[in-house]
Formats: C-alpha cells, structure tokens, sequence
C-alpha cells in the first residue's frame, strides 16, 4: 500500500529535523533559527498526535524523555570497555613509544628507524558512554559501570541532541556500538548553575559533575533540560559486511559522517616528537576550548597494528592517555584570613596546605565573599576542592563532605576591619563587606598605591607590594602627592634600599610625571572606573578639572558611563581629601592634559573628533582586540586605532564592527564569530590602517 502523503510529509520532516540536528549538534553550524525549527517539531506532533501508529523511534518526539524510572537496568557489556594507561611527562611518552615500536619491530611490522604513526586527540573530561545500533537504529545506552557492566540510561541519551537516533549515511554496520563521552559545554554550565543558584539549589561543582548528575537522573525530562552534549572517539562491537576503515583516524571519520561529533582538535602525527607537539600546542590554548579535558589520547593509528600490539591487563598498549596537570585538587583549608582590597572590600581568603594544581603550588585561594562559603558550606578544617585554570586566580570550589571531621569550624564574619578595626558595612545589594575606614586605613593606603604605580597607572618601576607597605607603615606615604615629596635620602634609609636601588626609584617617580591624562585618571583608583572608562574619560573632557567639575548628565554622555559609574566618580571628587590630594599633586607637577590634535577644542570632544590622525576606514567603528599580535602589542595597536578615530573596547557585542583576532585568540573570536561581526587578523588590520 503506497504511504499517505501525510505519512510522507511526517517522513521528510524526520529527514529535514535530523539534518538540522547535525548541523546544530554536530557541526556548530546552524542553518535555521530555533524558531523555525521548533515549528518543524510541532507539525511532527501534530501529525502524530492523529497518527500515533506513524510515529517511528528516530521521530523527534522521541528525545522528549520517558516517564521517570525507579532505578536503572544492569546491562552486561557485549564487548568491555577498558581504560587507558596515563602519562605524565615527556618521559613517560618517550618510553610509550619505544616500548611499542620495539614490539612492532620485533613483529616486523615496524622498519629499522620507521616512526610509528599516531592519532592525537583531546581527553574528554565526561563520562563514557556506549551506544548501541542496530541496523542503523539507536537501540541502547549504556554507563561504563566496571568496565563490563554498565547502567541502560537508553531513555537519558535519547534526549542528547548530537547522539543521532538514526545512523546517516553508507555502509551502515548490521551492529555498531559507538563509544565516546557525555560531557557539558562549560557555557552550559555556567548557564545551568546560575539558574540553580536563582533556585537556591546547590550549584554544581565542575561541568563534569554536572554532566553526571545530568545523565544519571531517573527522570529523563530532566536530562533533557540540561543541554549534554556526546563526542565519540571509538567503538565497541562492529558486525559490518565491509571494513569500514584502515587507521584510527579514518574510523572517526566514519563515525562522523554517521552523525556523530568527534574531537574538534586532532592530528595524526609521526614519533614522539609528533606527539609532544600536539601536546603543546592543545596545553596552550585548553583554557580557551568550550569544554573541559583532562589530556591528550595517543593511538596507534593503524588498526592492523593495534591489533598486532593487543592489550595488558586492562588497557591497550597501542595508546595512552598524556594527561595535563589537574586543574583541581584537594587540600586542607587550614584558616580563613580577611584581606582588605583598595576599596576597602574585605575579602575572605583561604589559607591552605600547600598543594600542586594547575601546574603551581598554591597556598591561598580566594572564597570570594561570606555568601559564597555559606552556600558552599565550606568549613575551617575541611579538605576542599581548589581549583586553578589558566592565569584565573584560584579559588575554592566546594568541601569533601564525606572527610569533614566533627571539629571543622563554620566561618563567622569578622565584626570590625581586621586591619584599622573601624567599622564595616554592607550595602543592601552587594555581596561583600566593606572597611569605612577609607584612606585611614592601612590596607587601603598600600592596596591604593599599589594600583596607583601599576603598569597601566602611574607606571613606577620598583615600586612593588613590599615597598609599598614600607612606605605605608613608615607613614612616609600617607597620599598619594607624599610619593611625589620622598627625598633619596629618605628612601635610602628604607629596609633593603640602597642609594643605587632609592636613586632609581626617585627616578622613576620622576618620570611619572608625563604621565597621560587616562593613565592618571585610573591611578586615582575611583570606584568603577577601570582602563577603559578612564581612557574614555579623559578622551572626553581632556582634563582633570574638567572631569572633577562634570554634571551627572555629563557623565553619562560617555559612553559606557552609566549611573552608577557616574555616581562614583562625584562621589570621588566631592572628597575634600581627594580634592586636596589633586590639588596637591598638581603642584607637585602631576597635571596631565589629554593631547589633542593642534586645533581641536578641549571641551566636550567625541572620541573620533579628537583622533590625531583620522582615517575615513577606522573612524567612528569600535574594535575588539584578542589574541597575540606579532608587530604590535594590543594596547600599542588600540593606541593606533584611538589616534586614527576607531573606539577600541573590550568586549565583543553586535555594537562591534571589527575583531582583530591574534594567536590564540579564544572565547572573543568565537563570540565574534557568533555574532557574525567580521574578523581581521593583523595584515588586514595593517591595510585598514593603511601602514
Ligand atoms: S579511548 C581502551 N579516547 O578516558 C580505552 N578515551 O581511561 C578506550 N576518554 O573512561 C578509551 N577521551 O571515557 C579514549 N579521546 C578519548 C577519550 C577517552 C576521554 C576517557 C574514556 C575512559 C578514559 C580512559
């Protein structure tokens, strides 16, 4: 009997839905928005709802999730799923290596001098998951469990968008497990958290976590709800007519042309030095990656010759797991000191035992503020997790319950500041604590001149942490224009200061003088006005009387000053002590101008008016800089812009015109290209500039 048209239209909307699944999940790549497609799910329910005899398992209303079940199935693994041997070192890579080419060679399956051939690629950090086809049609899944059993989490996996229900393409297999990792995208997880914190749920400790308590739920809806996504990287039982590759790589291949997204990263490669580069060159940019991994995969590539090199015990010799130092570990909190920061914010820091993570030994990480450690529950005399990733400062994730012995101490908030014991505050609306104290207050004083001698402030070589709390506890500097009184003499005397060392500070000081209008703007330390805001300011108004007397309106005819901001800063200048400090300071020879181009008013200047040297194709279009340049550094290359007439900002939005994308450029070229906002590398950013 020939099939209904409505049968054939219900047909074609599961081949079109499972195009755009692919195109989504798989490839990135969307070719319709979400608007249109949940319209191509709703005719599908639709028609089946009249025809629910039509209705096939790959129907897209069969990734809704099933009713909650009460305890998962034990399955037995058709064929095991083992782990892999880890490295640690170049060391252990290099005897990886020998020991299988040694073996291969002694096989002669390996010339004298031959390399092996590998496939490298990332080490997700999710869970293992193994999908089962049959006939092209996804019939279970399963957790690893042991390695011989696993749990059926069937009805979990059908609502993961990336894992197909139905196989695409040719020479579909009679049977196929496919194996590869459940994870969440670590903008998922952020996304997921912040809505359990809104629900006051305890939030997830790492993506990882999430993934598991996501995927091990007995209620698929829920699953469903927490965007997983699924990456292969091999496969179990195969029962296929035809082979359906010769190398590891060209298996991933097969098994992305049937549907499934596999490593993004990955490159067959030659020996150890092969291997080590892949290493590098992932190591360097794993921070800029949209999910978490935990190390690189070496494979033999050549099936034939994992086959020849077999398996010990549980895991094969033909590869090995190169893993990168772990981001998180755990460790004794030993205490919970209050350090007071330039604004007076008192922030509960964590002292710990000692503990490699991250590729440092780290013994203080931030717990951000009282909130956060009652949330965590995280108690004085508590093994933590602590976790540090790339430059990010590290901090402490959660406590190991099951280690909390009965005398751990639960954190109560200082009463007064720990430094100057005036009184503290806490503003309706704001997370953290605050000193009153203000510049009476020690901590203050040293965190203000720190900021204020900075590389990107006042830019006084020398002056560094330690000196700046000398100068502070001498009372030598007890504002900022004090700085601008030391004698050489009167340095000399310091701890640790020779003439040599005193003369070039004195030097230094000197020639902060020149110091430009923005630079000296963010040396002020006014609340919420960072580098940019501060370059804007004095774009704007070209001096700091002309700032200090701005309107509100004024203000916030920047932009990027909002309210609050604009608040700060006459909060800021209705200080008589800063008025007097300013004051001070400009007699002392500290008055920078904004420099304009001979002719241009200083009053009320846009930031285009004010360019130097305008130029018609940058002028008035705002730029993101991201990434390593190679002629310029970024702030030399925003300078450049700023003087053609380009506003240059630091975070991409639909407002930008143009990412200029270096080495390693990571989330902002991405978002960039999100947003569909053109992206330069340096040449043409040269060419636009016309140099
Ligand atoms: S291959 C015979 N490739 O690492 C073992 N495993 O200890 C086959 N993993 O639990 C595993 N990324 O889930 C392989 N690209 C990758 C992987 C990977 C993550 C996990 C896997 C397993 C563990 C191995």
């Amino acid at each position: 009997m020939a099939m209904s048209e409505l049968q054939q239209e219900l047909e074609q909307l599961y081949q079109e839905i499972m195009a755009h699944d692919y195109a989504y999940h798989v490839k990135d790549a969307p070719t319709i928005s979400d608007a249109q497609y949940d319209s191509l799910v709703q005719r599908v329910l639709a028609i089946e709802a009249e025809h629910p005899e039509w209705i096939k398992p790959e129907s897209p209303s069969q990734r809704v999730g099933a009713a909650p079940l009460t305890m998962f199935e034990t399955v037995t693994h058709a064929v095991p799923m083992l782990s892999l041997n880890n490295g640690f070192n170049d060391g252990d890579i290099v005897a990886f290596n020998r020991r299988a080419s040694d073996r291969l060679r002694a096989q002669h399956l390996l010339m004298a001098g031959e390399e092996i051939e590998y496939l490298a690629e990332l080490k997700f950090d999710g869970l293992a998951i193994n999908l089962r086809y049959e006939k092209g049609r996804l019939i279970q899944g399963t957790t690893r469990g042991d390695g011989m059993q696993g749990e059926d989490v069937t009805e979990n996996i059908r609502t993961i968008r990336s894992i197909p229900l139905m196989l695409t393409g040719d020479e579909i297999p009679e049977v196929l497990e496919v194996r590869g990792e459940v994870l969440m995208h670590k903008a998922d997880f952020h996304k997921l958290n912040e809505a359990q914190e809104k629900l006051g749920i305890k939030p997830f400790v790492n993506p990882r976590n999430a993934a598991a308590g996501s995927l091990r739920q007995l209620d698929s809806k829920v699953t469903r709800s927490r965007h997983l996504r699924f990456y292969a990287y091999g496969w179990g039982q195969l029962e296929s007519t035809v082979a359906l590759a010769q190398t590891q790589s060209g298996m991933l291949e097969r098994l992305r042309d049937f549907g499934f997204a596999i490593s993004p990263e990955r490159a067959v490669v030659k020996g150890v030095a092969g291997l080590l580069d892949f290493y590098q060159g992932i190591e360097a940019k794993r921070a800029a990656l949209p999910f978490d991994i935990d190390g690189i995969v070496y494979k033999v590539n050549r099936l034939a010759l994992q086959e020849a090199l077999g398996f010990v015990s549980r895991a094969p010799r033909f590869a090995l797991a190169h893993k990168f130092p772990a981001e998180e570990m755990q460790t004794l909190l030993e205490g919970i000191d209050i350090q007071v920061g330039r604004t007076g914010a008192l922030t509960p820091v964590a002292r710990l035992k000692p503990v490699f993570v991250g590729g440092v030994t780290v013994t203080n990480a931030t717990l951000h503020n009282e909130d956060e450690i009652r949330r965590k529950d995280i108690r004085i005399g508590d093994t933590v997790i602590v976790r540090r990733a790339g430059d990010v400062i590290p901090e402490v994730l959660a406590p190991v319950l099951d280690l909390r012995p009965e005398d751990a101490q639960p954190f109560t908030m200082v009463q007064a500041c720990p430094v100057c014991h005036s009184s503290i505050e806490r503003l309706p609306g704001e997370a953290v604590w605050r000193c009153t104290g203000g510049l009476f207050c020690r901590a203050q004083r040293v965190q203000s001149l720190i900021h204020a001698a900075s590389r990107k402030a006042l830019d006084i070589e020398g002056l560094g942490d330690k000196l700046a709390e000398l100068l502070v506890e001498k009372e030598m500097v007890k504002s900022l224009a004090d700085l601008y009184r030391l004698t050489a003499a009167s340095v000399a005397s310091l701890e640790r200061m020779g003439p040599k060392s005193a003369q070039n500070l004195m030097d230094a000081i000197e020639k902060s003088k020149g110091v430009k209008l923005a630079n000296f703007i963010y040396a002020l330390g006014i609340r919420h006005v960072g580098e940019t805001t501060a370059r804007d300011l004095a774009t704007h108004f070209g001096s700091i009387t002309a700032l200090a007397q701005a309107s509100r309106e004024e203000l916030q005819a920047v932009e990027d000053v909002g309210p609050a901001i604009a608040e700060s800063i006459q909060h800021f200048f209705a200080e008589e002590h800063n008025q007097q400090v300013i004051h001070e300071l400009a007699e002392l020879g500290l008055n920078p101008v904004y420099e304009l181009r001979s002719g241009v008013a200083a009053t009320g200047t846009a930031d285009a008016a004010s360019a130097s040297s305008p130029n018609q194709a940058v002028l008035g279009k705002t730029f993101v800089l991201t990434g390593a340049l190679s002629h310029w550094t970024r702030d030399e290359a925003a300078e450049l812009l700023r003087q053609a007439g380009a506003k240059v900002t630091s975070s991409v939005s639909k407002k930008t015109d143009y990412v200029v994308a270096g080495a390693d450029a990571g989330s902002k070229l991405r978002r960039a290209e999100e947003l569909g906002v053109t992206v330069l590398d340096e040449d043409a950013l040269k060419a636009l500039l016309g140099l």
